[in-house]
């Protein structure tokens, strides 16, 4: 087992859940708003951290100090770093403010000049280290991290960090792109895949422009996807074909019209989806439109789950199912889950995923049954 710091993403309890069921045999030691430390079995590099949607940054754990401490062991950890040429790291703190970094930054550098160390602190105006500045640095440098919990630091070196670019050119590069019809961020994506919990084809039932397919390809799973509208078939055949010539992956796919509610043939392990939206993120809507879109919905996945249950093989089912954020502030859910949880789908996970101004938002379940 090897002990590392999590840093979570703008969805915390979800990068934690994500976290949890694709390391199966972990044991937390600590979490707090923005951090979790575990133990887990797998070994995390940039390549297995490039799996995971809700994390932003891992560190490998070196050591818990009191707050008093601090200093004294980041000084030793960097001591050991330095190799007779300038030493450059960066330092981020989580767990606290922010602010705290300018004077442990400033006390770490008298303190390593103290040593005879020559040293130099990347973090630009005092803020935590991005994950641009990481790639620069660790070629030549270290970033150390220090997650502070009840007056004691976790403090761990970074080992990965989200690869914001790779994300941006699968989200807006790919060739078939549809505003329209809603796509799903390839990091949401990937936790809906990871939440599964089991290994073996997935199914996307309403992919779309194949997002998950795309995601799920990456992660080196089998996939199959469909959707009721040919054009964002072909579409997501576009996607899959350029994403195999820009990212390579020996994982394949099958693609193929098909409505969500009438039986399914092909066979499968798992469900994950990002089920039709109703409307576009980002139009707000007036009640007298919501009622009407709501109904239609939850007729739509009523029949789904109806459809689903005819299938012998029970298997996990991991759905991002809209809910509308309305003009007083209140959260409006789909109605269709209490009675998809009457038909025997039982509920093991809910979380919400939403961005700021956006209407409509997501509510991720996982059903098991
Ligand atoms: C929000 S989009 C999914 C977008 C997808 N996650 C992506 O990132 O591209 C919902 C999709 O559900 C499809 N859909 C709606 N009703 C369906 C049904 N009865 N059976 C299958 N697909 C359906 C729509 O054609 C649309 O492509």
């Amino acid at each position: 087992m090897s002990t590392y710091i999590f840093i979570t993403g703008k969805h915390p309890e979800l990068s934690i859940a994500e976290l949890k069921a694709r390391y199966p045999k972990h044991k937390v030691w600590v979490k707090g708003d923005d951090f979790m430390v575990m133990d887990i079995s797998e070994k995390i590099n940039q390549s297995e951290f490039n799996h995971l949607g809700g994390s932003v940054k891992a560190a490998e754990f070196i050591k818990e100090v009191k707050k008093e401490a601090l200093i004294e062991v980041l000084a030793d950890i960097l001591n050991s770093h330095y190799q007779d040429m300038k030493l450059d790291y960066g330092l981020s703190l989580y767990g606290t403010s922010e602010k705290q970094l300018r004077p442990v930054l400033l006390k770490l550098k008298k303190k390593l000049k103290a040593d005879g160390i020559k040293s130099r602190f990347i973090n630009n105006q005092f803020k935590n280290i991005s994950s641009a500045q990481y790639k620069s640095i660790s070629k030549k440098g270290i970033e150390l991290i220090a997650v502070s919990n009840k007056g004691r630091f976790t403090v761990g070196h970074t080992v990965a960090v989200q690869d914001i670019d790779a994300y941006s050119k699968r989200d807006y590069e790919k060739p078939f792109r549809s505003m329209q019809m809603g796509m799903m961020p390839p990091k949401l994506a990937q936790i809906l895949i990871n939440l599964v919990g089991v290994k073996g084809k997935i199914w996307d039932p309403f992919c779309g422009s194949g997002t998950l397919i795309m995601e799920g390809l990456l992660m080196g799973r089998q996939m199959i996807g469909s959707d009721i509208n040919q054009k964002h078939i072909e579409g997501a055949k576009k996607n899959t074909a350029w994403l195999k010539k820009e990212f390579g992956t020996s994982s394949s796919e099958e693609l193929l019209v098909h409505d969500a509610t009438t039986p399914f043939k092909e066979s499968f392990d798992a469900i994950a989806f990002e089920g039709d939206l109703g409307v576009p993120h980002n139009q707000s809507i007036k009640s007298d439109q919501l009622k009407v879109i709501a109904e239609g919905l939850d007729e739509l996945y009523i029949e789904f789950f109806k459809n689903l249950k005819k299938i012998k093989k029970k298997v996990p089912v991991v759905a991002a199912l809209p809910f509308f954020k309305l003009r007083n502030g209140r959260d409006e859910e789909l109605k269709c889950i209490r009675q998809i949880e009457k038909m025997g789908f039982k509920k093991t996970l809910h979380l919400k995923y939403s961005r700021e101004g956006q209407a409509v938002g997501r509510s991720v379940y996982r059903f098991m049954y």
